[in-house]
């Protein structure tokens, strides 16, 4: 079945302001996290990769997972190029689905709120931790919907309280918040600046 991603996918690299985007996230995530070269991680909705490939120096094993078979596609073929062999490709949607494995680190950027019932998507991050793994939300701060130029969304960014509540409410206790990145997209009314926060919650 199409996934609406999949005709982004190979495009998806070319917008600066996203890989401009990736790069903030990528040094919070280096200065804050405590990442090891043991380390296996798991980068949830991973898009073509673009998250993960930034940290895969820092870590042992990678698993690249997505519902999008064209943003698997991309991932692929970054993992030829690059020739990377610590990585596992896998297309399935945890609110329903399994994965082999468990992780130290789950990350997942811009995924949650395009899920609907991401309570059940936490328990799951939480069954799919090891003991003290953290996973490290990069998401929307609330917002008014004009990110996705008014496009009904699940949920219109995430407050700091709420975001944290969930988490709690999944049995992972919030260790991390930050809402020092932005991104300045191009919407309706001319340039608009988006808060986006990174929230890590240990197991
Ligand atoms: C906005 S994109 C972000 C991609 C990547 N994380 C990034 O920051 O470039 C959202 C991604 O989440 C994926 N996605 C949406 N719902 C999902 C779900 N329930 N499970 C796994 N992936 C999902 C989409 O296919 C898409 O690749």
């Amino acid at each position: 079945m199409e996934n609406s991603f999949d005709k982004k996918a190979s495009s998806w690299d070319d917008n600066t302001r996203r890989l401009k985007l990736i790069d903030d996230v990528t040094d919070v995530i280096i200065r804050e996290m405590p990442l090891q070269k043991s380390h296996r991680i798991l980068d949830y909705g991973c898009g073509t990769g673009l998250l993960g490939f930034r940290m895969i120096d820092h870590i042992g094993e990678i698993t690249f997972c997505d519902t999008s078979a064209g943003m698997l596609e991309q991932v692929k073929k970054k993992q030829e190029t690059l020739g990377y062999q610590n990585v596992t490709i896998c297309q399935a949607d945890l609110t329903t689905d399994d994965i082999p494995g468990s992780f130290d680190f789950i990350f997942s950027m811009l995924v949650l709120h395009h899920v609907e019932n991401i309570e059940a998507l936490l328990k799951r991050f939480h069954s799919k931790l090891n003991p003290e793994g953290i996973f490290c939300w990069i998401d929307l701060d609330e917002e008014d919907g004009s990110f996705h130029s008014g496009e009904p969304m699940p949920h219109l960014g995430f407050s700091k309280k709420n975001s944290e509540t969930v988490l709690l409410e999944a049995g992972l206790e919030p260790i991390f918040y930050s809402s020092e990145i932005t991104t300045r997209k191009e919407v309706a009314i001319g340039y608009k600046d988006f808060r986006i926060f990174v929230l890590a919650a240990r197991k």
